[in-house]
């Protein structure tokens, strides 16, 4: 019998208030038993190849655990500068000294307004391609979500968007269950 794919969701912000936060609470709430939010970016230590050994520090160990226990990702990340936020390439960083990532169907949701964001999403595809992350290209797509589309509660009421992030979720479920 085929288990249940978990999608694990991780943003990269950490601005309170988020859209890429809440693009992802979105998919959470689209799929509750399929979805896994990571809540640990903020506590992760600065990239150290030093540091990259057993025992790894613990917030190291559990984004790792977090990844070999997902069956997919899903990333949403603003553009900062030209490129994606520091803390959260430092994130990838962190993931190419394991193999948690490697072959794991990984896809994005790039959330910036139409003609925004190319830099964030040009860097994340060269440094998954580091990483050995299967990208999924089909589920890679723009959903641009004006911060005023995030409800009080964090999560977007906009059919359009939640039945794009369904479709993601889908085929990230499907690319997940493939031998
Ligand atoms: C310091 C800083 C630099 C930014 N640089 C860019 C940029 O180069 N390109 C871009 O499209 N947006 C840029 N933005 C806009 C953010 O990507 C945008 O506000 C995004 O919605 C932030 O994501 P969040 O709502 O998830 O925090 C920048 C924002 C900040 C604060």
């Amino acid at each position: 019998m085929l288990t249940t794919p978990r999608i694990l969701l991780i943003s990269g912000s950490l601005r309170t208030g988020s859209s890429n936060e809440a693009v992802l609470r979105t998919a959470e709430a689209l799929a509750p038993t399929r979805t896994a939010m990571y809540n640990g970016l903020a506590a992760l230590p600065h990239f150290n190849p030093d540091d990259d050994t057993d025992p790894l520090p613990a917030p190291v160990a559990e984004l790792r655990a977090a990844i070999g226990e997902a069956s997919a990702l899903l990333i949403c990340a603003p553009e900062y500068a030209g490129t994606l936020p520091g803390s959260f390439k430092n994130l990838l960083d962190w993931t190419v000294g394991g193999t948690e990532i490697s072959d794991k169907p990984v896809a994005w949701v790039n959330a910036a307004a139409p003609g925004r964001g190319q830099g964030a999403e040009a860097t994340l595809r060269a440094v998954l391609g580091y990483t050995g992350a299967a990208v999924l290209e089909a589920a890679c797509v723009r959903i641009p979500v004006d911060r005023g589309a995030v409800g009080v509660d964090g999560v977007i009421t906009d059919p359009a968007v939640r039945g794009r992030l369904a479709e993601v979720l889908e085929l990230l479920a499907t690319a997940a269950q493939q031998p």
